[in-house]
């Protein structure tokens, strides 16, 4: 038994593309699964030539690195696509002036370049959802607006073969657009969901430039909150983010979610939180920073309905990460004022 384990593992492990359908639910981020091939792949036509460095390795008709060929969306489609060789969908660029002569003031108390685990204003309650927009995203909206509630929205420029956030013929930007408009905040979860720590230096600033380009385009601005994905971000990394001026946030509640994506598990996640709001904690009002990913069903359609209504409840209030840092607002994005054509 064991041997047989072994072998389907070592098997795994050679194809990268069999490991991720073998794993998806414990690769928060990914919905291979949901993907629609056909119109995902990515084509010769579409290899990026506006990046200088990555255009030069790209050759016509390879869809992707060394290592990891193959013409599906699962090769394709970033975050498992090969970064570097022009056929990722993450080695498109946005439209539009670069991003990175925005001045960026440290402005506010929030540190910068450092990890924030946790909120600061008592009896605050800060939902963050990781990876989206996506299809559900909108029901999502919906529900917050019902509990009159605010959240984090950690956006992903091109990841699970959504297309580009900024790409109008898709329902992302005018959902981004929303949020904006319903109060929430907006923040950055990469461009195209690489673990930031496997990265090299200049890959990681394109990681954040190209989402800041991508979210500028949209809403006019670029967020000063941001999140590594996979709660990777190692001291080089740290760096970096303090020269774009980020604030780095990390969580200090897991609602497992990803793990628990059925009808079946989704307690497991309900219960996680009910005991974290339960009369223990609250007795010194302790805040919460409490992720989640709108890239879940469960968690959009049964999930986030309990938990809104538990800390209303439990006489928490549903915030921004920003408010419950006692961030005003004013600090949470840097508008860019040229003119965007
Ligand atoms: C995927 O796209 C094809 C072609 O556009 C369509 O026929 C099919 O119904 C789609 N499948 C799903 C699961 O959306
Ligand atoms: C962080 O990750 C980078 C990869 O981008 C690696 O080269 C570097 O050695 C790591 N730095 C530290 C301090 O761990
Ligand atoms: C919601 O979660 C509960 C478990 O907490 C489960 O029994 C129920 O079937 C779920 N509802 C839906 C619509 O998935
Ligand atoms: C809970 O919801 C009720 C009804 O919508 C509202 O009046 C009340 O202020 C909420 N409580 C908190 C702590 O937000
Ligand atoms: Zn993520």
């Amino acid at each position: 038994m064991h041997f047989l384990l072994t072998l389907l593992l070592l098997y795994a492990s050679v194809s990268r593309a069999l490991y991720v359908q073998l794993l998806p639910h414990l690769l928060p981020g990914r919905n291979l699964q949901r993907d629609n091939s056909t119109y995902r792949i990515a084509h010769v036509e579409d290899i990026n030539d506006n990046d200088e460095t990555f255009a030069s390795n790209a050759r016509p008709g390879e869809r992707c690195g060394p290592g990891f060929c193959g013409i599906t969306a699962a090769h394709c489609n970033s975050p498992d696509c090969q970064l570097g060789y022009g056929t990722c969908d993450a080695d498109k660029t946005p439209q539009g002036p670069p991003t990175k002569h925005i001045i960026r003031p440290r402005l506010g108390s929030v540190p910068y370049g450092e990890a924030i685990m946790s909120c600061k204003a008592s009896l605050t309650f800060a939902m963050t959802f990781d990876d989206g927009p996506n299809e559900y995203t909108s029901d999502l909206l919906d529900i917050l607006d019902k509990f009159q509630a605010k959240a984090t929205f950690f956006i992903t420029g091109v990841n699970s073969g959504k297309g580009q956030i900024d790409d109008f013929s898709r329902p992302w930007g005018s959902l981004i657009q929303r949020m904006h408009r319903d109060g929430h905040q907006l923040a950055s979860h990469t461009w195209s969901h690489q673990d930031l720590n496997k990265i090299t230096h200049r890959q990681r600033r394109d990681q954040l430039l190209k989402n800041e380009a991508a979210l500028r385009n949209i809403m006019g601005g670029i967020p000063t909150y941001m999140r590594p994905p996979y709660s990777n971000c190692n001291k080089s990394c740290m760096k970096d983010m303090a020269k774009l001026g980020y604030h780095v946030v990390y969580f200090d509640l897991d609602t497992a979610d990803y793990l628990n994506d059925s009808p079946e598990k989704i307690q497991v996640s309900k219960a996680i939180v009910n005991d974290a709001l339960s009369n223990t904690q609250k007795s010194n009002n302790k805040p919460f920073l409490a992720i989640g990913h709108d890239t879940h069903a469960q968690t959009v359609y049964n999930l986030t309905a309990h938990i809104l209504q538990r800390v209303n409840e439990t006489g928490y209030r549903a915030v921004t990460v920003g408010e419950c840092l006692n961030d005003p607002r004013d600090n949470w994005y840097r508008w860019d004022y040229r003119n965007s054509t």
